[in-house]
């Protein structure tokens, strides 16, 4: 099984570029942040609890979303591999998803980083706010947080994934396409 990272500050383009890979390397998409709204959109106890959360632009506690990851591994079947999208965010979950998969005994694939400028995530954000409707999306203040969230807690995982050998960085700004064919040249090799 292939284990993937897509790794990158909000708004890098994590959920679009995953709708291509996996098609291309039949893999299933787990996207924590999705997993959160759909909880809030059902009134569940653990969306109630996440909401307030996310729309500070804050992160919600390592064991929920450590929790949910598990769950589908334990549970997806007929996949080549998984492509973890916005997990994990803290050194922490990046720790727990090691000890996971040294479980399986399986072993991380690589980090596909997609890489933007602070300015243009306020920009894509701030567009997308008006098609999606996401609560995290409504102004620039939440965005900035979600920003200086990206920066103090998620961007330290850089240094641990190359440590290992396992950071790969693309270039975000281009088309749609253009960072795609990015991606598929990289993980066409492994
Ligand atoms: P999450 O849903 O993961 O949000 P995020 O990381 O902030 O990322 P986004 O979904 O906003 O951006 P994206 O990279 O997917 O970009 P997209 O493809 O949509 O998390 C939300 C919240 O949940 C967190 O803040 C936290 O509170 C909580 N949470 C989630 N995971 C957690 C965890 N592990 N631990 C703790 N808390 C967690 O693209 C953005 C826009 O740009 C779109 O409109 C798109 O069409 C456009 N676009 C994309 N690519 C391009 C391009 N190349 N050119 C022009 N436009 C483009
Ligand atoms: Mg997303």
């Amino acid at each position: 099984m292939k284990y993937y990272i897509l790794f990158g500050p909000p708004g890098a383009g994590k959920g679009t570029q995953a709708t291509s890979m996996v098609e291309r390397y039949n893999l299933r998409h787990i996207s924590t942040g999705e997993l959160l709204r759909k909880e809030i959109k059902a009134g569940t106890e653990l969306g109630l609890q996440a909401k307030a959360l996310i729309e500070k632009g804050c992160l919600v506690p390592d064991e929920v979303v450590e929790g949910m990851i598990e769950s589908e591994f334990n549970t997806v079947k007929g996949v080549d591999g998984f492509l973890l999208d916005g997990f994990p965010r803290t050194i922490a979950q990046a720790q727990a998803l090691d000890q996971m998969l040294a479980k399986r005994n399986e072993q991380l694939t690589a980090v596909v980083s997609i890489m933007i400028p602070d300015q243009m995530i306020i920009d894509r954000i701030s567009h997308r706010a008006a098609i999606e409707g996401r609560a995290d999306d409504a102004n620039v203040d939440i965005i900035k947080n979600r920003i200086a969230t990206y920066h103090n807690q998620t961007e330290p995982e850089i240094e641990y994934y190359a440590k290992n050998g396992k950071y790969n960085e693309i270039d975000g700004v281009g088309t749609i396409e253009e960072v795609r064919d990015r991606i598929f040249a990289l993980v066409d090799k492994f």
